[in-house]
């Protein structure tokens, strides 16, 4: 007899029945009937404080969703997931990205074996790279030191280091022979081009970044930088001793899982970095696939970015539920989508340092928690990942925030920013405009989340007001105040979200460290490629596809 589902147990039901009560009480309510609702909402952990005051929920709402979490087992859940036991199910292996961010004095024993020390082996030789990369020495086959580096990525493989190389672009280290590090993932080959277009072959290397290295989007990619690379240095100068060999191993690096097929692709053996089935693709940039990011901070920065994680990390083992940032970001998520049916959630950054933070959380949360089987397999009576979406708030606030404030969907809101900014700008006038501008935001930031929640009571007015001016209100929001934004904010950042993930999917009883759904995608591409290139037949095809396709073709004939 299989267990029952969550939501046929006693603290699931509780809660709706609470929720039913709870669905007529606007935010404003519940902040005059409770003062002191700030603080009794708000945590701190690892350079982070998180307010859920603004969340729709009371002290009994709360209390009924922490009995959830205990019901789902999520104590039992975090300690299986940082011991390294097979959380991942389907895959039939651990989920040990917490193990890339341990430091060296640790040990983590996991069927058998330390992992810690083949860790810091890893980020050793990393270190090794970098240092030849800022010491100008990495050269390539024609002599000239390397000044660009372009990663060639996709998902897991691209996101997490274009975040946080953006993110901590203020933390390059002085003193060192500056490297351009760029990003090209999409697989129609624009932004490579544009990069071909622009750079020096002489000076640039390419650092194949995949695990599986069976990405289609990656390896094509990677096929027409090597076809750049040999024409424009082995055409001009052949008679100089350059060959294909000396191309490969000064002009490529890789990062796998797969050393062989790194090898088997031509990367030079010495200009490997291989880490391990049991990284997730999209929980990877804390080891090999970190290498953009350390090549712009230096090493330093990105072991306080490990260090900062780390933190987050011991807090989420040892922190009380009640107290547990992630458990506690997790609980309202769940609150809102599966008990207040709001199924959109909008990540809204207010430094314009963290640009690709909400595309890197798309990843993160829908990839990992878009899923409707429970790990025994059975269908899921309940939501799961609500849509997620973002960009950085002041720029939403002129784009899509007219839909939050009027729309007809209610819809959770992230609001994320740094306490202080540029207060180390060592020009005191630019100091004061900048700063100024900071305060501009928060204020902006502020302000946005209190007229999300009170609506038109957020100002005092005379009178009634046109019906196309109301503002409801009522739409729940969290705000993630970091001391600054550090290496090491940063790293506990995306740890928080990292195990926010991990408590959802467990609540909801789903892997959260698979992705079975987009291999159908990978395989029906294939299989179009080739009707595309005429090396198959298209009578098979639905009415739909086959008319594009012909669509292409008669094009292509002109
Ligand atoms: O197709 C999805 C996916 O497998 C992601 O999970 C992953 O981050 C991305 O593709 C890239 O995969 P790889 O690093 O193996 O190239």
């Amino acid at each position: 007899m299989p267990h029952p589902m969550i939501d046929q147990q006693d603290a699931w039901q509780a809660l709706a029945a609470h929720a039913r009560k709870m669905r007529t009480t606007h935010l404003g309510e519940l902040f005059s009937n409770a003062p002191g609702r700030h603080a009794a909402f708000t945590r701190r952990a690892a350079g982070l404080t998180l307010d859920l005051s603004k969340q729709r929920w009371r002290d009994e709402t709360l209390e009924r969703l922490l009995a959830l979490a205990r019901e789902a087992e999520v104590p039992e859940a975090i300690r299986a997931l940082l011991a390294g036991e097979r959380v991942n199910r389907s895959e039939d292996r651990p989920a040990l990205h917490t193990a890339l961010r341990l430091p060296p004095e640790e040990s983590l024993v996991v069927e058998g074996e330390d992992l810690v020390p083949a860790v810091h082996a890893t980020l050793a030789r990393m270190a090794t790279m970098v240092e030849r990369f800022h010491a100008g020495q990495w050269r390539g086959a024609t002599g000239r030191a390397i000044r660009d580096v372009v990663n060639l990525g996709v998902g897991g493989s691209d996101l997490g280091p274009l975040m946080v190389t953006h993110a901590l672009a203020d933390y390059r280290p002085e003193g060192v022979h500056t490297i351009g590090v760029h990003f090209a993932s999409t697989m129609d080959g624009s932004q490579l081009a544009d990069y071909l277009s622009r750079l020096n072959p002489e000076t640039t290397l390419f650092v194949l970044s995949s695990k599986s290295f069976t990405t289609i989007d990656t390896l094509s990619n990677a096929r027409t930088a090597r076809d750049w690379l040999m024409a424009r240095l082995m055409g001009e100068n052949r008679e100089e001793g350059v060959d294909a060999e000396l191309v490969m191993r000064q002009h490529f690096i890789g990062l796998s899982a797969s050393p062989e097929k790194m090898h088997e692709w031509g990367i030079a053996d010495e200009h490997q970095l291989a880490f391990w089935e049991w990284v997730g693709g999209r929980y990877s940039l804390w080891g090999a696939i970190g290498l953009p990011i350390a090549l712009v901070v230096g090493m330093d920065h990105f072991r306080a970015l490990l260090a900062g994680a780390h933190a987050m990390d011991r807090h989420f083992s040892e922190a009380p539920l009640s107290d547990n940032l992630p458990v506690l970001l997790a609980l309202a998520g769940i609150w809102n989508v599966n008990f207040l049916d709001i199924r959109a959630h909008s990540i809204l950054p207010y430094d314009g340092r963290l640009e690709y933070f909400a595309a890197y959380l798309e990843q993160l949360e829908m990839e990992s928690n878009g899923k409707s089987v429970t790990h025994d397999g059975r269908e899921v009576g309940y939501s799961t990942c609500p849509v997620l979406w973002g960009q950085l708030g002041p720029n939403a606030q002129h784009a899509f925030y007219q839909l939050l404030h009027q729309g007809t969907q209610s819809v959770e809101c992230d609001f994320i920013a740094p306490k202080v900014r540029y207060d180390d700008v060592a020009d005191p006038a630019t100091r004061d405009h900048l700063m100024g501008q900071h305060r501009l935001t928060l204020a902006n930031c502020f302000a946005q989340s209190r007229v999300l929640m009170l609506g038109d009571k957020a100002i005092k007015e005379d009178g009634p007001r046109p019906v196309y001016k109301h503002y409801r209100g009522n739409q729940p929001s969290s705000t993630l105040l970091l001391d600054r934004l550090t290496p090491a904010t940063l790293g506990s950042l995306i740890a928080l979200y990292e195990h926010k993930v991990f408590v959802q999917a467990t609540i909801w009883d789903i892997n959260p460290f698979d992705q079975w759904g987009v291999e159908l995608g990978k395989q029906i591409a294939g299989e179009t490629q080739r009707i595309l290139e005429h090396q198959a037949d298209i009578a098979d095809m639905d009415d739909s596809t086959r008319g594009l396709i012909e669509a292409v073709w008669s094009a292509e004939r002109g």
